[in-house]
């Protein structure tokens, strides 16, 4: 039986700038089962980690949270207070940020690293007994304990990957989310990085949210993919099924702008820019770059803001074609 761990409501972040508020996130809502792998997907700029931030509670100023629910076991994170979020944090819901290879301590060794998350919400355990929890941590992410002992500069990027995803799991979380993970790894090195993270997701059965741009990483790890654009998702869906059939215009071209599996990048094939999320576009924010808000629905794209709807079990999509892309 599968159930959602996490449930988001309409979240919205936004933020607030001298010009106005920035709506980094606007109105995301979706679900995620337990002991499943969702992808989240989209251009630069398109607000994947300002949700990922949100889920943690770690919006900083100038960004607020300033709508929604982020129910996670049915407990809302949106309105938790600062005590409560740092006991929920790393005990149940925890991140591998982006840029993790330069988020660790430069001047700290890494049994150190690890053992101050654990020492945050478990009190009274022995130094041998926190030494033995990193040997084991570091062994699950197949490092040598020697790795303990080290600095982050003694270690490959691959390595201080692994170390951010040991210090991920160090409490047994229900839902770890990876913030490109391995973005910055050449691609053998992010294979076996995400090979380790995928065994640890089956072996633990965490739930995980997995950002990213790499269309062809995501069709190999994930089951479900989310496709964010302009602070808004567009597609919601198995990601094979959405692989053979997209039924969001901006899903369809992010598939065709793929030049091989393989491929790397920024969807740097779609035509168009990004719009400012200051003014974004009225109506569909995507309209501006939609080849299909043309002819009796244009009208509609321009000047009414579509609904995230499950137009088929498990596929939501926010668009006026209702799936129904001219070919
Ligand atoms: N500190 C900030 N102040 C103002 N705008 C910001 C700030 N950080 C991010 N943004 C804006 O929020 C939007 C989403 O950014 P981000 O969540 O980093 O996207 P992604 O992770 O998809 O690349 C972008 O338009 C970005 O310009
Ligand atoms: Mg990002």
């Amino acid at each position: 039986m599968s159930r959602p761990i996490l449930e988001v409501k309409d979240l919205r972040v936004h933020y607030y700038v001298e010009a106005g508020a920035v709506k980094a996130v606007d109105g995301v809502s979706f679900s995620l089962d337990e002991g499943t792998k969702l992808g989240l997907v989209g251009e630069s700029g398109s607000g994947k980690s300002t949700m990922a931030l949100a889920l943690m509670r770690m919006v900083q100023p100038p960004a607020r949270i300033v709508g929604g629910k982020i129910l996670l076991d049915g407990y809302d994170l949106a309105t938790a207070n600062e005590e409560e979020m740092r006991r929920i944090r790393l005990s149940q819901i925890s991140m591998i940020p982006q840029g993790a290879m330069n988020a660790l301590h430069p001047l700290l060794r890494v049994e150190r690293q690890i053992m101050d998350g654990i020492v945050d919400h478990e009190s009274g355990l022995s130094k041998a007994k926190l030494k033995e929890r990193v040997y084991e941590l570091l062994e699950s992410v197949e490092l040598n304990r020697r790795v303990s002992r080290m600095y982050p500069h003694q270690l490959s990027g691959g390595m201080k990957q692994r170390v951010a995803a040991a210090a991920s799991i160090a409490l047994h979380p229900k839902l770890v989310i990876a913030d490109e993970p391995t973005s910055a790894l050449d691609v053998v090195i992010q294979r076996q990085v995400m090979e380790t993270i995928s065994r640890l997701q089956s072996e633990m059965n965490l739930s995980i949210i997995l950002i990213g741009h790499d269309m062809g990483l995501m069709a190999q790890f994930v089951d479900r993919l989310a496709v964010m654009y302009a602070g808004k998702l567009m597609e919601l869906g198995d990601i094979r099924a959405m692989f053979a059939e997209p039924l969001h215009p901006y899903t369809l071209m992010l598939i065709r702008s793929l030049p091989r599996l393989e491929n790397k990048g920024e969807f740097s094939d779609i035509p168009g820019i990004t719009p400012s999320l200051l003014n974004p576009p009225s109506g569909c924010v995507f309209h501006t770059r939609c080849p299909y808000a043309t002819g009796s629905v244009g009208e509609r794209c321009r000047t009414v803001v579509p609904d995230f709807c499950e137009i088929r079990p498990g596929r939501w999509i926010a668009c006026h074609l209702d799936g129904e892309i001219p070919s």
